[in-house]
């Protein structure tokens, strides 16, 4: 038998077919056994008629239990009532593997599809995320590549701390203590901008979340850039082309996995065609208040609530810059227009619509060494492990930034998810870390 996925065979829509797969449901009856088989393509309906077919047959189809692996050979042809409208009479079928009583059956709950992650993969809704998934880490590739990027990777065991001390997951290293998981790639790229200019990186970024939210993952996919010579603006450009990029991909090659997964596809076209809003911290505080009576004071950083009320005014991303210096991390750059009384920094997020939170979080890079070392000694850092990064201030400093994108958060966005956890084939949170 030479076997065409099952797409291919429902595009066929008649003649002789060889498929194989695992059986997504079953059904029998005295004279006939319903079979839907699936593949990583599609379903289809088969049926093994008890008198066109041998005994042998006739006994292994009546012993067949939900995902056995199988290969058939049968007609297909049209049938309204088959799930995905054709339907196969089976003529040959070879059963690979008889599987045992599959745990999953229908109306779980969520703790025990955790549990049963590695089975639940095969889900028709795993699938479809796990292909819009393999779309977006494409998309992010070309896009850079296109755009001429190099990828450069850093270290995942650190020394020092990026984006706050709170979060860092401690590693024994060999009895040594202070030595961390990555929160990012960037202190360990921003040296690299100095021979390749361009960079970016998909790589596993680690925080020690305490937080039980729909959007924190302690483990997740970050892809970074970091461009030398780049102004404050350019970093916010590449950040809006790269969303509307990876939207755009998935809307060419993925529409079938959104409707799978119910996504309304209307609500990710703004993204596509509109240009984002790009508001500044102190204009948020104006919307909220009008908007929501929402009285935030200046200085204090947006919470979950500030930003879902703020992205429900939105059907796009929006880019949200200069916010207070003292919300936002030591590296970035305080502009000469900042006031000193309320000093702001070159930092942006981009948040998303529908409640889906930060997507990416970017700064110009602050250049004056004394500044930033004033800010890591407030943070109570030890100076001299940052030397390595110290010194891209002293050879030949450029004006530079990047910015950081959490995949799963884009994922969650674009599949309109109820949680981030589905975005990532085995979550990692503060309370999961298994199987
Ligand atoms: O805003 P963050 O913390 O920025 C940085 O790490 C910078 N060093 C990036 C850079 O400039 N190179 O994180 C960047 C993005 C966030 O906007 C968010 O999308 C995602 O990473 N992110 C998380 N995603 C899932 N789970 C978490 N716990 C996340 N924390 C951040
Ligand atoms: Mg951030």
């Amino acid at each position: 038998m030479k076997f065409i996925s099952i797409q291919k065979a429902l595009d066929k829509k008649k003649g002789k077919v060889s498929i194989r797969g695992w059986i997504y449901r079953e059904r029998k009856l005295k004279d006939k056994v319903f079979l839907v088989i699936r593949d990583y393509s599609d379903i289809v309906q088969c049926i093994i008629k008890k008198d066109k077919v041998s005994e042998k047959i006739w006994n292994d189809a009546n012993k067949l239990l939900i995902e056995s692996s199988l290969e058939v050979e049968g007609e297909i042809y049209k049938d309204k009532r088959a799930p995905t409208g054709y339907e196969i009479n089976v003529k040959k079928l070879n059963v690979v593997d008889f599987a045992e009583k599959f745990p999953i059956t229908k109306d779980q709950s969520t703790e025990f599809l955790a549990d049963n992650r590695h089975l639940w993969l095969r889900s028709r809704k795993m699938t479809a995320i796990l292909k819009v998934r393999s779309t977006v880490f494409g998309a992010i590739h070309e896009y850079f590549r296109k755009e001429g990027f190099y990828e450069y990777q850093s270290p995942i065991f650190q020394a020092v701390q990026c984006e706050g001390g709170s979060t860092l997951f401690h590693v024994d290293y060999f009895g040594k203590k202070d030595v961390f998981l990555a929160q990012t790639w960037q202190l360990y790229a921003e040296p690299a901008i100095f021979s390749l200019e361009k960079i970016y990186t998909i790589a596993p970024s680690f925080r020690a979340e305490k937080s039980k939210t729909s959007r924190h993952l302690t483990e997740y996919w970050h892809a970074e850039m970091e461009v030398a010579w780049g102004s404050f603006d350019d970093i916010i450009n590449y950040g809006e082309s790269l969303i509307k990029y990876m939207v755009k991909k998935v809307l060419e090659k993925n529409k079938k996995e959104l409707e799978i997964l119910g996504r309304d596809i209307k609500k990710l076209e703004p993204t596509v065609k509109k240009k984002f809003p790009r508001i500044t911290y102190d204009e948020v505080l104006k919307l909220l208040e009008k908007k929501f009576k929402m009285r935030i004071p200046w200085g204090k950083d947006l919470r979950t609530i500030e930003e879902d009320k703020l992205g429900s005014l939105f059907d796009l991303p929006i880019a949200v810059t200069r916010y207070p210096k003292k919300v936002k991390a030591f590296y970035m750059k305080e502009p000469g227009d900042s006031d000193p009384k309320k000093p702001v920094v070159n930092g942006v997020d981009f948040i998303a619509p529908e409640g889906y939170g930060e997507l990416i979080g970017g700064s110009e890079r602050e250049s004056d060494i004394n500044k930033i070392i004033k800010r890591l000694k407030e943070e109570g850092e030890n100076i001299k492990e940052y030397k390595f990064y110290l010194d891209t201030r002293k050879y030949g400093s450029v004006p530079h930034g990047g910015f950081g994108l959490g995949v799963e958060r884009v994922l969650a966005w674009i599949c309109g998810l109820d949680s981030i956890k589905d975005a990532i084939p085995f979550p990692r949170t503060m309370l999961r870390y298994k199987p």
